[in-house]
């Protein structure tokens, strides 16, 4: 698997971008402020991630996603250590993420990696989003922040 930074000329990869961000509008919103780096195998691109500076000091990542097939894997994990890694080389030295309340598999990686919760945004995905997102049979309205210190 190679990991690199989507060039200008290319077309981002909305399927992939879609599965963590129903938000079309917003995905591209966040496209144009940030970086977006895709992972390839031989058969096309497997992975994505967003990364978007929000301070001079922080970085979020707006978008992580593995094709469906792929899941499970490790791949979501390593594009999350590659995205803090290229974090740190640009400088910053704190990285957050922003989660829904029904995203547990989500949330288990993020801890696993050392993300620490720092804060809840209530009613988030109610306010943001036109559509009701379920996921493990529970309605995404909050957002679960986290960080971790680079
Ligand atoms: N309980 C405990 N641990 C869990 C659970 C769970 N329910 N679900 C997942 N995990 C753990 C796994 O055990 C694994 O940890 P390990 O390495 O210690 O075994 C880790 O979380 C998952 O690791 P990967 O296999 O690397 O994950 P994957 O390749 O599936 O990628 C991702 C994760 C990106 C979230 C993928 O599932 C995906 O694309 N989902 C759809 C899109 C999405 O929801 N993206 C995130 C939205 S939030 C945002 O973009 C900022
Ligand atoms: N992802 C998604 N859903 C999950 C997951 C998961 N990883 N784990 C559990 N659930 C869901 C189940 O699907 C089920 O939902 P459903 O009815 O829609 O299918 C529900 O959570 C669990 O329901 P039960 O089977 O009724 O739970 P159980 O009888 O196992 O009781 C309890 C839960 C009390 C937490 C039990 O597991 C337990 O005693 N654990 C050890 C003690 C403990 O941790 N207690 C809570 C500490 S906090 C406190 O006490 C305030």
């Amino acid at each position: 698997m190679k990991i690199r930074k989507l060039q200008h000329d290319e077309v981002p990869p909305y399927d992939l971008l879609l599965l963590a961000d129903p938000s079309r509008e917003l995905v591209e919103a966040y496209i144009a402020e940030g970086e977006c780096y895709i992972a390839e195998e031989k058969d096309g691109i497997i992975g994505v991630f967003v990364i978007v500076p929000l301070t001079k000091e922080t970085v979020e990542i707006k978008n992580i996603a593995v094709c469906e097939d792929k899941q499970g894997r490790g791949i979501g994990k390593k594009l999350l250590l590659e995205a803090i890694k290229v974090a740190k080389s640009n400088g910053y030295n704190i990285f957050e993420i922003g989660t829904g309340n029904s995203s547990i598999g989500q949330l288990a990686l993020y801890q696993k990696c050392g993300f620490r919760i720092s804060g809840v945004i209530k009613d988030f995905f109610v306010q943001h989003y036109d559509t009701v997102i379920m996921e493990n049979g529970i309605q995404c309205k909050d957002m679960i922040r986290l960080r971790l210190e680079i």
